[in-house]
């Protein structure tokens, strides 16, 4: 922690701790600066952080001082969901498209969008490196860059893995137009029309939507809200079902923000090995790790070239460039043949871009400070939910990403609060488009990866008083 984070963290402990009560003044500027031997810009930021959290309110020419009512995170969410049914046809796309079409409305409060900010990322630089690789590009690169697709990018991918203590070769690395293509490729790479595949319950809507446009059944499998899918509930399922794969996300989940721990992730891949069902493993989000280092996908621990790890750059470093990839192991040829016979390849020029990015743009110092950002800011919201949001309202902490997945109190209709939100400006997604069963009805995904400001307090104290007047939904 940085010296202005420990004297924040020391300030909150005593708040909670009652300690320091609603009203009482912090110490002066000038008296902290003695106290603790630091300058009084360290002081300062302390207190706007913990200004930004809610705790304390600056008063004009006076100080700072312990807000009424400080706030407090909600109780953790940490439940498993329901056993597991038989496999289903999936049938969500009409209803996720409505939903996604007022998230991509600008003005709208985005807690229901799947993106953070773009002015979190390095898009200027990123522009530079851009323009140059057009204007230098040698014309016969866009033959040498086909699919499996540039060298030097698929190498630079390779070494971020290797410094993560994993060992892929660029050899079975196919870039792609971000990871949504390169999970679909995977998916058409193994499985075929009527076959049953695993997801997590809750998923996320686009594996759904994929089963549903590739004719195949879904086989929702209890995933608990900390610790990711239940491996008991999945080898039953595989011994019940036969499917033809497995598509998960196990670092942190979309939507509950779940992570597997490193052994659950072992004896997950070690499963699927006994089984030999590929793991299409979804890991768009494991740069944005708060920890001290990134949590290990499972593809670490694969020695059977049975997984295929999919992710990008579209939520970590250039939403927009549309580049993702999957290590596919020993399904690498049939990922790139599926490509080759659908887009063919991805963009030359922001391909070579990403790559001299990669190699000289700065990406670990711009990750830092993206981490940092986000957790503030998950504090600051899942304070804000518990401050705002009714009794028995239940909220995840997942230690990465941006979601947080609120579990409202039983009986709260999220479809009812989506539509009352929308016509006030507010976007959220709703529990229901994260199941093929559209369960999950008293719950919401809301994205904390834009700033905290006036307006998503208000939108947040908005929801919170449509979720204690929300009422109860008949089954779908
Ligand atoms: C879990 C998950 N996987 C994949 C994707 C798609 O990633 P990309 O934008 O790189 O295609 C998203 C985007 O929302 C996501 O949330």
């Amino acid at each position: 922690m940085k010296r202005y984070e420990t004297m924040a963290a020391d300030i909150e402990e005593s708040i909670r701790a009652g300690v320091l009560r609603s009203g009482d003044r912090l110490p002066s500027v000038r008296i902290a600066c003695r106290n603790r031997g630091i300058s009084a810009s360290t002081v300062f930021e302390a207190y706007y952080l913990l200004e930004a959290r809610g705790f304390v309110r600056a008063r004009p020419k006076s100080g700072y001082y312990v807000s009424a009512g400080s706030r407090r995170f909600p109780p953790e969410a940490r439940s498993v969901s329901p056993p597991p049914e038989e496999s289903v046809d999936v049938a969500v796309s009409e209803r996720v498209f409505k939903i996604l079409e007022q998230t991509a409305r600008r003005k709208a409060v985005p807690f229901g969008s799947a993106f953070p900010s773009p002015l979190l990322f390095p898009l200027r630089r990123l522009g530079r490196y851009l323009g140059a690789a057009a204007r230098t590009l040698d014309p016969w690169s866009t033959v040498d860059n086909l699919t499996p697709g540039n060298d030097a990018l698929r190498r630079q991918i390779a070494l971020r893995y290797l410094s993560d203590g994993i060992r892929v070769s660029m050899d079975e690395i196919v870039i792609t137009n971000g990871a949504l293509e390169a999970l679909n490729l995977c998916l058409a790479a193994v499985a075929r029309v009527g076959d049953c595949v695993i997801v997590e319950s809750p998923t996320f809507y686009a594996a759904l939507q994929s089963l549903e446009r590739l004719g195949m059944r879904a086989i929702e499998v209890p995933t608990h809200q900390h610790e990711g899918i239940d491996l008991g509930a999945l080898e039953q399922a595989i011994k019940r079902h036969q499917p033809k794969a497995c598509w998960l996300m196990t670092t942190f989940q979309n939507p509950t923000g779940s992570t597997l721990p490193e052994e659950k992730k072992r004896t997950l891949v070690g499963l699927l090995a006994r089984h030999d069902v590929p793991l299409i493993e979804d890991d768009v989000y494991g740069e944005l790790y708060y920890g001290a280092k990134r949590p290990l996908p499972a593809k670490a621990f694969d020695n059977a070239g049975l997984v295929l790890h999919c992710s990008s750059f579209s939520k970590c470093l250039a939403p927009g460039y549309r580049i993702g990839w999957a290590a596919a192991g020993r399904y690498a040829r049939a990922v790139a043949h599926q490509k080759l016979s659908t887009t063919l390849s991805s963009s030359t020029p922001t391909q070579i871009a990403l790559a001299n990015y990669l190699e000289h743009g700065g990406l670990d110092k711009h990750l830092r400070k993206l981490r940092q950002t986000l957790e503030k800011q998950q504090r600051v919201f899942a304070q804000a939910i518990g401050h705002y949001f009714p009794a028995g309202t239940r909220a995840t902490r997942p230690a990465g990403g941006y979601f947080l997945w609120v579990e409202l109190p039983a009986g709260c209709d999220s479809l009812e609060i989506q539509s009352r939100a929308l016509k006030l400006g507010i976007c959220v997604a709703p529990g229901p488009i994260f199941s093929a069963r559209a369960g999950f009805q008293n719950f919401l995904r809301l994205n904390y990866g834009h700033a905290w400001n006036e307006r998503s307090e208000w939108a947040l104290e908005t929801l919170g008083r449509l979720a204690a007047t929300a009422h109860t939904r008949p089954a779908a």
